[in-house]
This record gives structure tokens, sequence and C-alpha cells, in this order.
């Protein structure tokens, strides 16, 4: 039952900072509404969703605000609502909404496969969520619908413009980077960006416990697009001003950017800024880390509150200082699915 708002305020005292070994501040919680989609992306879930018995339920609405009041109260202000496909929930718009209230949270974005955002954007505004990334590997159709399992692209591209017409603040594409779609499309993309806004990301393909024949096939670094970018006249832009890992280039000729987020590149983890919090309540310190910490226990009553943050900050110290992708180790993750892209 809802026990209406949380009382605890956002923390004034700076000991109370979600902060690591390695000085790194936790600003940004990345949380997986579920573990369910209906794609059949080659690298997370070629064989589609399977339901795993097992598992404990999906978090509920109320045990998810009550995760996030914890760490909004150590000045964690930044949510991305992903999954698995977040929207594929049928409380996702209230739960957005519910989110949006606690006190603390300032910003909240999405992730999704854009399967709903022609008729659902506007809501999804309505209902608190400032930015939207959509997942685009490729804007050639039929190797969208190899890649997805489903004939969709155009209806996402709708999905895309009608994120622009709601007026989130940012709308960003994420296209994994697979050698199979190289040779493919790079004139389509500028088309794509010459008049959208958009930041179109291209990520390379991380291995997980899952897809390591995939990854061995189709993993391409990103440093053949960096160069392309330069030689076309992009300008990389400083940091600071692009958002969390991507590196982001500018043209004066397009009103989109190009990202490219390179999670093998050293020194990527330096500057990791967010946490995961799994659809079944375990909080996760690294993408590839090896277990979770169990919080749902501590999700039942809003007077469980304190119990909550100390077991987040006797967590954090476990923090590793990086992903140990390089040495084949990708932790216990299956896909990105289960923990949140
Ligand atoms: N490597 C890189 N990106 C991935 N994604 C899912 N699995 C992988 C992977 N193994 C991407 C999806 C989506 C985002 C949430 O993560 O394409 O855009
Ligand atoms: Fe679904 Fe995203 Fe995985 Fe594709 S990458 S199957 S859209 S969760």
């Amino acid at each position: 039952m809802d026990q209406g708002p949380t009382p605890f305020a956002a923390p004034t005292d700076r000991r109370l900072a979600l902060e690591d070994s390695f000085g790194r501040r936790f600003e940004y919680l990345r949380l997986s509404l579920t573990d369910r989609c209906n794609f059949r992306c080659s690298y997370c879930l070629p064989q589609g969703y399977r339901k795993d018995a097992s598992l404990p339920p999906e978090l509920s609405r109320h045990e998810l605000r009550r995760a996030v009041a914890g760490f909004a109260r150590l000045g964690l202000w930044k949510l991305r609502l992903t999954g698995g496909e977040p929207t594929v929930r049928s409380d996702f718009e209230a739960i957005a909404r519910d989110l949006s209230g606690v006190e603390g949270i300032r910003r909240i974005a999405m992730t999704t496969n854009g399967y709903r955002l022609t008729e659902r954007a506007e809501t999804w505004r309505e209902a608190g969520v400032h930015a939207v990334n959509v997942s685009i590997d490729t804007l050639d159709r039929e190797n969208f619908a190899r890649v997805t399992g489903h004939d969709r692209l155009p209806q996402i591209v709708e999905g895309v413009d009608a994120a622009l017409d709601a007026g989130f603040d940012a709308v960003k594409v994420n296209s994994v980077l697979m050698r199979s779609l190289e040779p493919e499309g790079w004139d389509k993309l500028l088309g794509f960006i010459a008049a959208r806004p958009v930041s179109w990301r291209f990520i390379e393909l991380m291995r997980t416990n899952d897809n390591a024949g995939f990854h061995r096939l189709q993993a391409t670094a990103g440093d053949a697009i960096a160069e392309k970018l330069r030689q076309g006249g992009w300008t990389p832009l400083d940091r600071a001003t692009g958002s969390g890992p991507a590196v982001e280039y500018a043209h004066p000729g397009f009103a989109g950017r190009i990202g490219l987020i390179a999670p093998y590149s050293p020194g990527f983890c330096d500057s990791c800024n967010r946490l995961r919090l799994s659809s079944r309540g375990k909080l996760h310190l690294c993408l590839f880390g090896e277990h979770g910490v169990d919080l749902r226990d501590l999700l039942q009553e809003d007077r469980q509150q304190d119990d909550l943050v100390a077991r987040i900050l006797a967590a954090l110290p476990a923090k590793p200082r990086a992903h140990r992708l390089h040495e084949g180790s990708s932790g216990s993750t299956p896909h990105l699915a289960s923990i949140g892209g």
C-alpha cells in the first residue's frame, strides 16, 4: 500500500554523500524497471526474453519510490529509467510520476527501444521524464529488422520525431557498433542528423556472459569513426559539455551531434558516476560486477529509510576501480537487459 511521500529531505550533511574509495561521487542512478523486453537484439536477447521463474518479482512502484528516496537522501539527483524495455510495464507512467516527485530528484531520463514512442512521447514528458534515449543500431530497414527481430524502423524514427516535438530537453540515439553494419549508412546517418537536434551515440559492443561468440565476430573499435569525424570537420566537444561517458562531436552544418562511447578505452571507468539498481532490487556497483547488494527487504516501509541509507553507504567501498572486460571477465552479467543497459 502507498504510504505517502517520504518524510526525508535531501542531505545537508556532506559526510552523508555517495562517494567511493577512489573519490568518485555518485549522483546518478540507473534504475532497471524490468528485465523483460519485446525486442530480440542479437547482442542482448537473441532468443527473446525468457522468464526465469526462480527470480523474485520486479520491484513494485512503491518499492522503487522508497529506493530512490534513499539514494536521493545521499545527494543523488539524476535517474535513468531503463530495462529491459522499461515501457513494457503497465505502471511505467505512474512510476515516472512518483519518482519525479521524490525530494532531491532533479532529472529523469529514460532509455527505450522506442516501440511506443510515437503515441506516448507526450505522456512521458508530462509524467516528468526530461530526456529520452532511443536505441537504433542501423538506419537500414532490413538490417534493423535482422538485428532487433522487428521490422519497425520507420515507426521508431517517427518516435524520435515525436520525442523532439514533445519537448524533451535531450533526445539521444544509442547505436551499437557491429562489424556487419560497418560499411553501411554513413550518408544516411548524416541525413538523419542534418536537421534533427539529436545526439547519435555509437557504443562499442560490450561482451557479456551470454554474447561471447557474437562479440568475437562483431566487436569493432570506435577509432575509425573518430577518425572519420575529424576528417569530416567535426569538432570534439569539451567532455564537460557533452554528457556522461560519451565523447561528442559537433559540426556547424548539422543540427545533431555524433558521439562515441568506448568502454574499452583506457580510463573509461575513472569518471564513472553511476550506480545501478536491478529490477529485482539489487544494487550493482558496476555493470560488470560480480553480485549485487539486495535492498528489497529495506524497501517495504517508509520508516526503514535510515537502515536503507546505511546499507547503501556500507556497500560503496566495494565498487571496483574499473571493470575487467579487458581480461575477458564480464562479471555475472548475462546480458544488459538483466541489470539495465
Ligand atoms: N554492448 C553495447 N551496448 C549494448 N546495449 C545492450 N547490450 C549491449 C552490449 N552488449 C545497448 C542497447 C541500448 C542500451 C541500453 O544498451 O542497444 O541502446
Ligand atoms: Fe531489448 Fe534493449 Fe536488449 Fe534490444 S538491447 S533486446 S531493445 S533490452
